[in-house]
């Protein structure tokens, strides 16, 4: 095939590519609809796919994974930076030239007997400042498929490269190469995975899994391990963040960037539908997953939502918990490890109405009601087209990004933390941030009550996890109008253990305060956390919520507060002298506060 573009770097790389890994051909992706069709089609020929009832599901396919290649594999990725304190003690680190010797032995001849793709993309709104070009090889017309849609992907993103545009090389390979006559599998991947970065030379490379993060290396990989290393270099945030947009019934709009941890409803919230009593708010999307956030020229921070598709969690998805998605899904989507109705239809646990009577699983075998296991896997998901979202903001494309005013910050804790807080200030907010987390699982018993996940960042940072702290400290000096940061819990529980506040739809409620907080409409009250609202503040139209419920949720008890200072305090010992002072400040300031609150603090609507 003729070579589509001039770039000698890129030339030079895929040359040293192919010489490695050994593929039968090279296919340049130019990211039509007629190449996706095709690829599809020979994925359905070749088994990997399954096309569904086009009358149910039009131009939409279903993939089942090996058993053994369900999800990213934490354990497996690495930042391989040149010194070991730079990736910091909660990454895994190898050196980097002990690594690519590894690598090298393993891609060799890799892709015998495969194609090899060559997929260029753009993270972001092609041609914006804010916009970053990778070009993915890859041996998986799945991952390839995907990639068109969950990126900007083919030959408009050459034409932006041009002769001379860096790129950030992205190698992916399933690690199974064919012998020579040697028949192919559905799903080939390998039991030995390698997701590995080199933060200083800014590239990828992936061994052995076709799944999800692992193989979309637009993702995860780029948009947040390497994008967070540029960003720090470059001054501005790659964050693991939706963004929202949030139209008051005035017709202002205000836009708002959101972190929560895995498994806190984090597509649902970016798609919410206000509900009965708030019903003149409209709330759009502008991303569900990650935000890259730059200060302009006048120092106020814009985001852009770098990728172009959703790859969501399935179960749970329902018409109840997010509508939006569900219709979203109805057509032109990839569906991975769902279950296969009998009618040729997807189908998963929490789907609205009764389960199917009888389907076939993610695995392929007879699935019935009365199974023992799962219809579609716990991690299985959807690839859909952002432009399929009913709720899309319509700025969502506009190359200069969106104003944001507020960072939400969140995690699933069943007690001491209020529904809604916000930060005294930029350095306080970045401590919220830094100590963010859910509880621990059963599973984790033992060790600390907390499972901290700064930022939701906890698996995507691509450094030391004390300098990015550091570099959001950084940052709060360089914006002249710094957004109000805050923390949100949805999941706390009474003493039966029940989840006291509704969430999903509700959570506008909470969302309208904080917009009113940032444009300076309500005032609020110092509580040893931060400022809250009164249960006056916050608008109850159409929900029956008793003061009884709104104070088991807001109430503060001292003890409980104080352990989560001191717990915080253990945490920041790992980071040792990387832990910017700033942090440690607020900590003893919190514990101070709280030294000086009542047993129980409440809120008071006179305070
Ligand atoms: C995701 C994740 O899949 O955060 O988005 O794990
Ligand atoms: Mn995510």
């Amino acid at each position: 095939m003729e070579q589509p573009t001039q770039n000698a770097k890129l030339l030079a790389w895929v040359d040293e590519i192919a010489a490695m890994c050994k593929p039968a051909n090279i296919h340049w992706c130019d990211g039509s609809q007629e190449e996706y069709d095709r690829l599809c089609g020979e994925m359905v020929e070749a088994g990997t796919m399954i096309r569904l009832n086009p009358e149910k599901r039009p131009n939409s396919y279903l993939c089942r994974s090996n058993p053994s290649d369900v999800a990213r594999v934490e354990d497996r990725t690495y930042i391989c930076s040149k010194k070991e304190e730079d990736a910091g003690p909660t990454n895994n680190w190898t050196d980097p030239v002990e690594m690519k010797a590894t690598l090298k032995g393993l891609f060799e001849g890799c892709m015998a007997g495969r194609t090899m793709y060559v997929v260029p993309f753009s993270m972001g709104p092609l041609g914006s400042p804010i916009a970053h070009i990778g070009v993915q090889i890859t041996d998986s017309a799945y991952a390839a498929v995907n990639m068109r849609i969950m990126t900007r992907m083919g030959s408009k993103v050459l034409d932006v490269l041009g002769s001379d545009g860096e790129f950030v090389p992205c190698l992916h390979t399933v690690g199974a190469p064919l012998a020579e006559g040697e028949a192919d599998v559905p799903w080939p991947c390998n039991d030995d995975k390698y997701i590995v970065h080199f933060p200083e030379d800014r590239e990828i490379w992936s061994y052995g899994s076709g799944y999800g993060g692992n193989a979309l290396l637009g993702k995860k990989c780029f948009a947040l391990r390497i994008a967070s290393t540029m960003a720090r270099d470059e001054g501005w945030l790659a964050e693991h963040m939706l963004i929202l947009g949030l139209e008051s019934p005035e017709g202002e709009r205000t836009y708002v960037s959101a972190a929560f941890p895995s498994a806190c409803g984090k597509t649902n919230l970016a798609m919410l539908i206000p509900p009965q009593g708030l019903d003149g708010w409209k709330v759009t999307t502008v991303g569900d997953d990650i935000a890259w956030i730059k200060p302009d020229e006048n120092g106020q921070l814009r985001a852009i939502n770098p990728e172009a598709g959703y790859f969501g969690v399935a179960p749970g998805t329902s018409m109840d918990s997010n509508p939006s998605a569900m219709k979203m899904l109805a057509k032109n989507c990839l569906f991975t490890n769902v279950a296969l109705t009998d009618d040729g239809d997807v189908w998963w646990e929490g789907m609205d109405g009764d389960p199917p009577a009888h389907a076939i699983d993610w695995k392929g075998n007879d699935w019935t009601p009365d199974s023992e296991t799962p219809a579609a896997h716990p991690n299985s998901r959807f690839t859909a087209p952002a432009i399929e979202c009913p709720c899309l903001d319509p700025a969502w494309e506009d190359p200069a990004g969106v104003p944001i005013s507020a960072f939400i910050f969140g995690g699933r804790l069943s007690k001491t933390f209020p529904l809604a807080f916000q930060a005294k200030d930029w350095n306080h907010g970045v401590f919220l941030a830094a100590t963010m987390g859910s509880e621990a699982t059963a599973a984790a018993v033992g060790q600390a009550a907390i499972r901290r996940d700064p930022m939701a960042m906890l698996p995507f940072c691509g450094y030391n996890m004390a300098k990015y702290w550091g570099h959001w400290l950084e940052m709060g000096k360089k914006i002249s109008n710094p957004p109000g940061i805050f923390r949100v819990n949805w999941f706390r529980k009474d003493e039966n253990g029940k989840f006291v506040w509704p969430g999903f739809g509700e959570n506008m409620r909470v969302l309208e305060w904080i917009v009113n907080r940032v444009n300076n409409k309500t005032t609020g009250v110092e509580s040893p956390f931060g400022t809250m609202p009164t249960r006056g503040d916050l608008n109850w139209q159409g929900l029956d919520f008793d003061e009884n419920s709104f104070h088991s949720i807001m109430d503060i008890a001292k003890a409980n507060g104080l352990a989560e200072a001191a717990e915080i305090g253990d945490y920041f010992k790992q980071f040792g002298d990387a832990l910017p002072g700033e942090l440690e400040a607020e900590r003893v300031k919190l514990a101070e506060r709280l030294e000086g609150a009542p047993e129980v603090w409440k809120i008071t609507e006179a305070a």
